[in-house]
Order: C-alpha cells, then structure tokens, then sequence
C-alpha cells in the first residue's frame, strides 16, 4: 500500500510526460528559418508580427523560457537553445542575435535580418527607457551595462559592434542577409519578402506591424492569462535557479535542477504546440497587393 501511495506522483507525471512528449512533436511543414538578429529596441517585435502574419511560427521573447535561455546562453550552454530550433521557423529578441554564427552553420538555408534604428540616439533613448523598467542583470552580457544611464558610450559601443559583427560575417553571404529599419514602414515588406516566403511571393496588402508587444498572445483572455501566469512563474523560477546552477552551486542540487528543467521543457513546450494548433494556425489567409 505504502509503495503505491509513494508511487502514484511518479505514475502520474510519467503519464502527463508521455502525453505532453507526444503533443510537444515538431512540426514538420516548418520552412527555412528566419532569424531576427537586431538587439532590443530594433523593432525586432514587429517584424516577428510580420512573420507571424506570413505564418511563419515565430518564437520571440514573451513566448517561451527567455530568461532561461538567456542564462543558458551567457553559460555557453547552447543546448536548450538548440533544442528549441526545432519547434519554430522565426526567431526574434535575445539572446537569438547573439547566437547569428552558430544558427548560420547549424542551418545552412537560414535567413537572417538585422534590424537597426535610422538614429542611434532615438535608439538609445528607446534603451533608456526599456532598460529603465528594472535592473537586469544580462543586460550587462549584451550591452555592457544595467543601465543606460551614466552608460551611454558603453551601450552605443555594444550596439555598434554588434552592427559591424554581423556585417562582417556576412559580408560574403549576402544572399542570406538583408537590413530592416523599422521606421521605413510598409518599405519593409519589400525587404522581409526577399529572405521570407511571402504569399505568392507577393507584398501582402497590410501595414507593415508597428508595435511593442507581441500581437500573436492575443486570442482568448483566458488562454492568455494562464500563459502569463505559467511563463512569469516558471522564467523567474528558472532564472533564479540558473544563476544558483551556473554560480557553482552544488552537485547534487544541480542534478535536480537539471531534471526539473527536463520536465518544465517538455510540458512548456506541448502547451506552446497546442497554444499553436489551436488558436495561431486558424488565422485567415492574408491578402497580397
Ligand atoms: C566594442 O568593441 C570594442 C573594440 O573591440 C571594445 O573595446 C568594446 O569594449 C566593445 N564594447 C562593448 C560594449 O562590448
């Protein structure tokens, strides 16, 4: 009796495992990926509504395990990072443009885009601001600084280099790069049509996206508020305990961190497929010019 009692929790998740393991499957009509390599505050939101519209499966900073991934990241553990390419065919917002190299030979027909702002200092006024909302330890690791202010040189020069960096790397790939601005509007779909698959090839006849917050979370209050919920626990969860794993922490806490991560990804990740199938794959298809 004892050992059954003891028993049943283990039986249960091995069960919502297995189910969840089997929702969670990759798709299989993924297309080429897309990569948005531009840092915060490029406008990188809107061109994954972009994709979004052009249906692609976009993966952008409110959806899944972020901060998470940010710290796996800033440790040279590119697994979980890895793990989730094969769940989405577009890509924005950290720590996707710090990872250009590693996605461009682990996926050889990938595109990439590189958002920029036409000022860098309407950019940085931008940084300022977002930055602003609350300290954030990673954003030292892409800008130099927790904060903009009193940093400005610092987090210009970030900005610059990533600039340059990806420039030159592909310099001599220039078929699998193109350069968005976001302030050139409905300009823009001339441009994400020449590295996306558009509707017939075609410009779709909508504005091109402008926003701040991901337009694709929005279809059931419901369905959004158990997602905020989730994704708020679980990331400051996870991010509280990647830095104590990262930080050294201890053998044996670390093997059920570990384990703990294992399980958060499968179920995280069978909610994102069927928060997919369902709400995301039913939108109409989109008009072209
Ligand atoms: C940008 O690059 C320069 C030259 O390599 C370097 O000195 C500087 O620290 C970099 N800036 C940041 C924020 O990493």
């Amino acid at each position: 009796m004892r050992f059954w009692l003891a028993s049943t929790p283990v039986l249960l998740l091995s069960a919502v495992l297995i189910v969840a393991n089997w929702i969670a499957k990759p798709l299989s009509t993924l297309r080429p990926k897309v990569f948005v390599i531009g840092l915060s505050k490029t406008g990188t939101t809107s061109i994954g509504d972009a994709l979004a519209l052009l249906g692609y499966k976009r993966l952008g900073w409110k959806d899944i395990r972020s901060r998470h991934l940010v710290h796996t990241w800033a440790n040279g553990d590119y697994g979980a990072l890895i793990d989730q390419t094969r769940f989405y065919d577009a890509f924005e917002d950290l720590p996707w443009p710090r990872m250009f190299r590693e996605m461009a030979e682990l996926y050889p027909d990938a595109k990439f885009i590189l958002s920029l702002r036409r000022d860098e200092q309407v950019w940085l006024e931008s940084m300022r601001r977002h930055v602003g909302r609350g300290a954030w330890q990673p954003y030292a690791w892409f800008y130099g600084a927790t904060e903009v202010e009193g940093n400005e040189a610092t987090v210009l020069s970030a900005y610059r280099n990533h600039t340059a960096d990806v420039r030159e790397f592909f310099a001599d790939k220039q078929e699998r790069y193109a350069e968005m601005n976001i302030d050139d509007g409905d300009r823009n779909w001339d441009t994400l049509c020449s590295v996306a698959e558009c509707p017939q090839g075609r410009i779709p006849a909508v504005p091109f996206p402008k926003s701040n917050t991901a337009t694709h979370w929005n279809h059931n209050v419901l369905i959004d508020f158990m997602h905020w919920l989730w994704s708020w626990t679980i990331t400051r969860i996870e991010e509280w305990s990647a830095a104590s794993y990262y930080l050294g922490g201890r053998p044996n806490t670390n093997v059920i961190l570990r384990a703990c991560w294992s399980v958060i990804d499968v179920i995280e990740q069978a909610c994102s497929e069927l928060y997919f199938k369902l709400a995301v794959q039913q939108q109409a298809p989109l008009e072209v010019r």
